[in-house]
């Protein structure tokens, strides 16, 4: 007797009777990105560890913490915790930032963290991101953020608001450290054993510790506007004039710090109360120090990601609209043996052409078929049984009409079964069938 096996903790099955969401959500990002010029890039769902040890960094919850690293035979792997690190990477493996710039490209993928799992928090969750490489100045800020607020409006989204912050460059950054060293020094034995080690090497990173006792001595720290350097200030107040300009409401938030370092100036997040405590739909940011980092030659990048589980639980949250799965078009009904064939043969055209269509596979009668039909929402049922046959027609119902004709079918068939000939009348029947379906 065998137990039965679950799914671990963490991770999620989408039904086939839940399907439909995602592919709006997925249709709905795609033509949005597209629309923006970004094209689908994709990438291995495991990279070497490094690539993250040196690019989401190694005092960061992600790395500490959350990491999926496996061994196989004798190397580590690690499934990617977040799209950007590979992204990247593909983008300098393949030369692409030798071509014009920017490079933009969009991603759908999923990831790996090892949090403790609650509502809108997973192991392994997908995320809907941008990576835009080669531009400096604050226009492809705006442009960035302005994408995923157009994904988020074309989605019938409220209540959700706009946090940005700057966190400079290693100019300001290395005044703001020191800073920082000096107000948690007096804390140090309280912080936890992850920030102790933290205090030295990356203060930044007990900012977005998740330990409350961090957040409570985090509380007073001092902020990093206040030590921005001359041109980074200058890039945010621009930032903040053309989302301004494009009517894109903002909240200045110097708390955001996002929890990977490759960040520099512009950072930014969209939250929503709808959903609890994992509110962050989509985070993000300008990362200009990464690519020369990971080995390429210095070349200033933004992008962000969304949480695709969280969009569309705020979705579902607010009732926003899906489209609806496609159903049955033609439920073919044979109402005996003889009819099989031509069942068969039929269907088969159909779909060729692009129609749904379905027909008894349970060796049921006419009358438990026809409720079948009904059932999985068939728009037309056509049913072939002996008459119709002989007399060379079958009969087409409109099952939301219940209307029925009576469509031609060349009484030859059964001899030509193989030949040519016998296609006129498959095309009959489904000149037939496209203008039903018109109407
Ligand atoms: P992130 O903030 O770590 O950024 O993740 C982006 C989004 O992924 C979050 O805002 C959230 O919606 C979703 N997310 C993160 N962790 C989980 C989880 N455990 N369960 C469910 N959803 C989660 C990044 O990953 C960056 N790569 C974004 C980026 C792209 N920055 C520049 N380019």
């Amino acid at each position: 007797m065998g137990m039965k096996i679950t799914r671990p903790q963490g991770t999620e099955d989408v039904t086939p009777k839940q399907i439909y969401k995602w592919h709006t959500v997925e249709r709905m990002v795609r033509e949005t990105a597209e629309s923006f010029g970004f094209h689908e890039t994709r990438i291995p769902t495991f990279e070497s560890t490094d690539l993250f040890l040196r690019s989401v960094g190694e005092t960061t919850d992600v790395v500490q913490k959350e990491m999926y690293t496996v061994k196989a035979k004798e190397t580590e792997f690690t499934l990617r915790p977040e799209g950007t690190s590979g992204t990247i990477r593909s983008m300098l493996q393949n030369g692409m930032l030798n071509d014009a710039l920017p490079q933009k490209v969009y991603y759908i993928l999923s990831c790996f963290r090892h949090e403790r799992p609650q509502a809108g928090r997973l192991r392994e969750f997908h995320q809907f991101g941008v990576e835009m490489a080669g531009s400096t100045g604050p226009v492809s800020d705006a442009e960035i953020i302005s994408l995923a607020k157009a994904i988020l409006d074309r989605a019938g989204l409220k209540n959700i608001v706009l946090h940005i912050n700057s966190i400079g460059c290693p100019t300001c950054r290395a005044a703001y450290h020191q800073a920082l060293r000096a107000y948690f020094a007096p804390h140090q034995e309280t912080l936890c054993e992850t920030c102790q080690t933290r205090l030295e090497k990356n203060p930044m990173r007990i900012l977005d510790c998740k330990s409350p006792v961090c957040g409570e001595i985090a509380k007073d720290a001092p902020l990093i506007l206040d030590y921005l350097c001359e041109e980074c200030k200058e890039h945010f107040e621009k930032l903040q004039s053309y989302l301004t300009a494009m009517g894109i409401e903002f909240t200045i938030n110097p708390k955001i710090v996002r929890g990977l370092d490759y960040y520099t100036k512009t950072v930014f997040e969209f939250i929503t109360t709808d959903i609890g405590a994992q509110g962050t739909v989509c985070g993000g940011g300008r990362y200009d120090g990464l690519i020369a980092q990971m080995g390429g030659k210095p070349t200033p990048a933004m992008g962000f990601a969304m949480g695709l589980e969280r969009l569309l639980l705020t979705m579902e949250r607010q009732g926003c609209e899906f489209e609806q799965p496609k159903t049955c078009d033609l439920y073919i009904a044979p109402m005996e043996e003889r009819a099989i064939p031509l069942t068969m043969k039929l269907g088969q055209m159909l779909r060729i052409s692009g129609y749904q269509v379905e027909y008894d596979l349970m060796s049921r009668g006419i009358k438990a078929q026809m409720k079948y039909a009904n059932k999985i929402g068939a728009s037309f049922v056509l049913v072939l049984g002996e008459t119709e046959l002989e007399n060379g027609t079958a009969n087409l119902k409109n099952m939301q009409t219940g209307e029925q004709t009576e469509i031609a079918l060349d009484d030859t068939f059964e001899e030509k079964f193989d030949d040519i000939a016998i296609q006129g009348m498959f095309h009959d029947i489904v000149n037939d069938f496209e203008k039903e379906c018109k109407q």
